[in-house]
């Protein structure tokens, strides 16, 4: 809109400019004429006067006209006008003792004989342009040179030209107009695709991805995008292996317990020793059932990071051997030796639910791996700035592929022999993030059929030294 604004007076100022210079050549050209004319008008030769007049006319091609100082026709170009009076105003302005002046005027609207009889063209339609200059000899107005010319080509003319710089303007602004399509285009397109990328994820679907090309922000942003999609995805798989692996974790006890329930149930015979038995192994399922329940909801809370660390002062020292004591009886029924070696007594700030889980699970791994008539030894000692306990057990050792991944969820080296040992292969990822969310570190050494050692280091946090 406003460019149609800019554009038409655009135009119309051109026309307009192109319109004056052309009048003021032609007002020059009369007064050239004027001043050509004072030597044969001074003479008072008429057949010269004549003679000037027709060549001027041929000249520029229009029709010239001498008056006298009445304004009487003394040489037409056309000799049609000869001896007339021709009162135009623009001649009256001039023998009144004006300066050069003009005028034009439509014979298309005008219906005076007298301005036809003027016209030179053949055309009825002229619009017929009148400059009159006056001619002075020796300081005293001697005649009036009326040149007539058609103006009606310089207003096609100029019409043309405005009509092709209308058609050019209009190309330049649909130019303009589908450049800046074209450039919006380009600047939209990777939003809308990083956008629908961003609606198919809330659909749920993780495995979208959005290609940009180029090295640009757009790229960039994508690239960031889809690397959140990537761990989203990765999460969700976690989330779902997590989920599927603990329904089948607490499905075994239950069709177990299931079993035994539908055994009693349907006991032909009463029997009181096998009742007790089946209700005993129930009993021991539930427990299971229980300590995976528990295991779960640990893991759970640490993820979404609802386990605080609740730290007191406690001695490390002390932790082991109250652990080692709730052991001991588990193993001496198998005949293995359980030993807590104190090589320092540590005093640190820690949370001693969290460490008290972390050690009994250790050694319950150390007692749960090791056959019978085998040893068991913890030992706590300084390490530079750190705590360090070390659980080692005369056990069946840990396969070399099988170390890095012990600490994962659900991770069992030996799935059949776990089932009879009731594992679950959560023990040990509860260990890792307590020990890390402790700051600490935990590690693993092991040779199949001599044994394992976990290493795990504190830092020693003592207000009081
Ligand atoms: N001291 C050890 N000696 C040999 N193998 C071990 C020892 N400790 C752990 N493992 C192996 O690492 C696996 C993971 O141990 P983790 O404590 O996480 O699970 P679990 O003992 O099987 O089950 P639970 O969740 O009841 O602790 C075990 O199944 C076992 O195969
Ligand atoms: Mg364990």
């Amino acid at each position: 809109m406003a460019f149609a604004i800019v554009a038409t007076m655009l135009i119309r100022m051109v026309g307009e400019y192109l319109f004056s210079q052309k009048v003021r050549e032609e007002q020059r050209m009369t007064e050239d004429l004027a001043a050509g004319f004072v030597s044969v008008l001074g003479d008072r030769d008429a057949g010269a006067l004549y003679a000037q007049v027709l060549e001027a006319a041929e000249q520029s091609d229009s029709r010239v006209i001498v008056l006298d100082t009445q304004g009487v026709a003394q040489a037409d170009s056309l000799s049609q006008a000869n001896g007339q009076r021709l009162a135009l105003q623009e001649v009256a302005h001039v023998l009144r003792g004006g300066a050069s002046t003009y005028g034009f005027y439509d014979l298309r609207s005008s219906s005076s004989t007298f301005l036809r009889s003027l016209s030179f063209s053949a055309r009825g339609d002229a619009l017929m342009g009148v400059y009159t200059a006056p001619i002075p000899v020796e300081g005293r107005l001697a005649g009036v040179v009326l040149y007539l010319s058609d103006a009606r080509e310089v207003f096609d003319n100029l019409t043309r030209m405005q009509l092709r710089m209308t058609v050019w303007l209009v190309l330049v602004a649909l130019a303009v107009l589908t450049m800046s399509v074209l450039v919006t285009r380009l600047f939209t397109r990777p939003i809308e695709e990083l956008s629908a990328g961003i609606a198919r994820m809330t659909n749920g679907d993780l495995s979208s991805r959005v290609t940009v090309r180029g090295h640009n922000e757009y790229s960039q942003l994508a690239e960031a995008f889809n690397m959140m999609c990537q761990r989203l995805e990765r999460l969700d798989q976690t989330r779902n292996q997590f989920v599927s692996n603990a329904s089948h974790e607490l499905k075994t006890p239950l069709s177990t317990m299931k079993v035994l329930i539908q055994t009693l149930q349907y006991q032909d015979v009463y029997d009181p020793e096998m009742q007790a038995e089946f209700l005993g192994d129930i009993d021991a399922e539930i427990d299971r059932l229980n300590a995976i329940v528990g295991d779960l909801l640990t893991l759970v809370n640490i993820d979404s990071g609802r386990q605080e660390l609740k730290p007191e002062l406690l001695r490390l020292d002390e932790l082991i051997d109250e652990t080692a004591y709730r052991l001991r009886p588990l193993a001496e029924k198998r005949g293995i030796h359980m030993d807590v070696v104190v090589k320092d007594r540590i005093e640190t700030m820690a949370d001693a639910r969290k460490l008290s889980q972390v050690f009994y699970n250790l050694m319950d791994n150390a007692v749960k791996y090791t056959p019978d008539g085998g040893f068991v030894r913890a030992e706590v000692g300084r390490n530079g700035r750190m705590a360090r306990v070390t659980v080692s057990d005369s056990g069946i050792g840990i396969p070399k592929a099988d170390l890095i991944h012990v600490f994962d969820r659900f991770y069992r080296v030996d799935k059949a022999r776990a089932r009879t040992t009731g594992g679950t292969g959560l023990g040990l990822s509860i260990v890792k993030q307590f020990i890390l969310m402790h700051e600490g570190t935990v590690d693993v050494d092991s040779e199949e059929n001599v044994g394992s050692t976990f290493t795990v280091e504190l830092p020693i946090i003592n207000l009081t030294a």
